[in-house]
């Protein structure tokens, strides 16, 4: 969950590596630090709080130097505080490592240190890294690196450095992510491709159970027994514009405001103007297992699990398919059946949720077939799983998460035509008519973006800004809706919110409703639209504030509404890629005004890359 980042080169380290961690910064952020080895010395600055705090520490203590590493944290094992704070080092401070993720044994490894004569300075599971270097090193950095990592169970990416080597970093990964980028005399190490973005394109993405020493001008990769490694150079294609804010006051509003553009590309080269098929050849799954298939498990966290459950109502609906929907979490705890022919969707923005990476591993080990829906190429959901569909969503950078969730959608939506008519629950024509109405959506959303004005006025209502608590009902396609608008407004607002399948509202929600609690209803047209104005009928009946998301044309919802917003009208199944866009304006508006730090909710980490 922490960032990462080193740099070793002909820059001053500090600049690079704190450029690095801004961009790192949804990763984590309760606290930072940074270790520099100059002058034949290690040197270390350290801070509580935001990356803006310690850019201010920097300032008055400035920090120089060729050889560097540095962390932005989220803390797991130890509160938040200076002395927990990354990096760690060794007894007498001349190895410092900074790490990602978390040691399983390092209570057992912290009382055998202890014994052996060692004092540890915080309650980090990360200093036993550093003692453990220390007891094995004997000149050779990346030797005793390798050796304490064989000590060592759990999850870490991990970077360090040595007083005594100015020309060297050590890095190593076990199951948190991490990457290297290469320059020219120079190489960087960082959690993620955003971090380096700035400086090189060239990238190698280490693997499980590797290490790698890295020089200006070279590097070598071995596993953590000494046996060496190749791996591929990769050119990363981002655009380093898409990870700054483009004139947006949050990254979320400017992710938000790209998924027309996002849709587009999800579409892109997998579906044409009036064909009437969908091409998804890196999902790596044959016509025949897809006519064989008896059964799909989707498996998902968060919002990508909101995205799944769009996902089994396509499919069950479309493809006939069964499809067994369940949070990553339970699934990996709760011994589930795979019986043979079955293919599992793992659905992750960032492809590195702890959780969801163990769902793989046990459906693989069970003999499913993985094609997972992931929005960061080259992370590990995508390499795990036997075939992916890369969302192209770009960089998200909020933590909560916006483009990534119409994405995912819009996968399983050409995954569902694509199924469908492979075995044949589908006629072409309608397989047509569908692939059309997908390509009509991204027109659609600009349309909701172009008028957010009306939704931006209505959340600065007092009876929405400074609610207590809200109810988000949506039915059929959109009951997946209502659960991801209510995790929207209090994920950022801290408003408490909860999302409820609109026909259930009799059987607890209604206790709730009075005068001052918000309902928001799903009430597009559709087979369920009257219901839904039953629903409506009986919170006006007891004084609830309805705010319902209507089809644009439909005047006559007005008369039972305190506010109203419209989407475009459109194909129903596809519906919750448009209500989706209001949905995240209102939370977005509202904890704006509320005068929340929306990319940074409290307690949030975009990423959960532990339990
Ligand atoms: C965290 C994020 C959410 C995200 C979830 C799953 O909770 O804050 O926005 O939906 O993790 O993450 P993933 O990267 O697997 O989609």
């Amino acid at each position: 969950m922490c960032g990462i980042v080193g740099y070793i080169g002909e820059k001053n380290c500090v600049e690079v590596i704190m450029a690095g961690l801004h961009r790192l910064e949804y990763r984590g952020y309760d606290s930072a630090g940074v270790a520099v080895v100059t002058d034949g010395a290690l040197k270390c600055v350290k801070s509580v709080g935001k990356l803006k705090i310690m850019d201010k520490k920097l300032e008055d203590n400035p920090l120089s130097g060729p050889l560097g590493i540095g962390h932005t944290r989220w803390a797991t094992h130890g509160a938040p505080s200076e002395v927990n704070s990354h990096p760690h080092f060794d007894m007498p401070m001349e190895i410092a490592v900074v790490h990602n993720g978390i040691i399983e044994n390092y209570q057992e490894l912290r009382n055998e240190l202890q014994k052996e004569g060692v004092t540890f300075r915080s309650q980090t599971d990360t200093e036993t890294i550093a003692h453990l270097v220390r007891k094995y090193y004997t000149g050779d950095l990346f030797v005793a690196v390798k050796r304490a990592l064989q000590d060592v169970e759990g999850a870490y990416a991990i970077g360090v450095v040595c007083k005594d080597h100015p020309d060297l970093m050590v890095a190593a990964r076990h199951g948190s992510p991490l990457i290297v980028g290469l320059g020219e005399g120079e190489a960087f190490i960082g959690s993620d491709v955003p971090a380096i973005m700035k400086y090189t394109r060239k990238v190698i993405y280490i693997d499980n159970g590797q290490v790698c020493e890295i020089k200006r001008n070279s590097y070598k990769i071995e596993d953590i027994q000494g046996n060496p490694v190749q791996l591929e150079v990769k050119t990363v294609d981002w655009d380093d514009a898409a990870a700054e804010k483009e004139g947006y006051p949050h990254f979320m509003l400017k992710e938000i405001n790209q998924q027309a553009n996002v849709i587009r590309n999800t579409l892109r080269g997998r579906v044409h103007e009036g064909s009437e098929e969908v091409n998804l050849p890196d999902m790596n799954i044959s016509l025949e297992e897809l006519r064989a298939c008896q059964k799909i498990v989707i498996v998902a966290c968060g919002t990508a699990w909101h995205a799944g459950m769009v996902g089994k109502y396509l499919i069950e609906k479309f493809a006939k398919v069964p499809v067994e929907l369940d949070l990553a979490s339970e699934y990996r705890y709760r011994d589930p059946i795979v019986p043979p022919n079955t293919i599992m969707i793992p659905v992750s923005q960032s492809g590195e949720t702890a959780d969801t990476l163990e769902a793989i591993r046990i459906a693989k080990s069970r003999g499913a077939q993985v094609a997972s829906i992931v929005n960061t190429v080259g992370s590990s959901v995508a390499r795990e799983s036997h075939g992916v569909v890369y969302q192209h969503a770009g960089p998200e950078i909020g933590v909560a998460s916006t483009k990534a969730y119409t994405s995912q959608c819009t996968a399983f939506a050409l995954f569902t035509i694509w199924l469908a008519e492979t075995r044949g629950a589908m006629e072409k024509a309608q397989a047509k008519e569908m692939i059309a109405s997908l390509r009509e959506l991204p027109d659609k959303i600009q349309w909701i973006l172009d008028n957010q004005d009306d939704i931006k006025r209505c959340a600065e209502d007092p009876k929405y800004r400074d609610a207590q608590s809200a109810l988000y009902l949506g039915r059929g396609y959109n009951f997946p809706s209502a659960l991801e608008g209510a995790l929207k407004l209090k994920e950022i607002s801290y408003i408490h919110a909860e999302g409820y399948a609109a026909g259930e509202m009799k059987h607890g929600p209604i206790a709730l409703v009075t005068d001052e609690l918000p309902v928001v209803c799903v009430a597009t047209d559709g087979d369920v639209y009257d219901k839904m104005v039953s629903n409506i009928q009986e919170i006006r009946a007891r004084r609830g504030i309805v705010l319902s998301v209507a089809t644009v044309g439909n005047e006559g919802i007005k008369a039972h509404s305190a506010d109203v917003f419209y989407i475009p009208e459109c194909f129903e199944p596809f519906s919750p890629i448009l209500v989706a866009v209001p949905l995240q304006l209102f939370a977005y508006y509202v904890a704006t005004n509320r005068g929340c730090d929306v990319d940074q909710p409290r307690n949030l980490a975009k990423s959960v890359t532990v339990e």
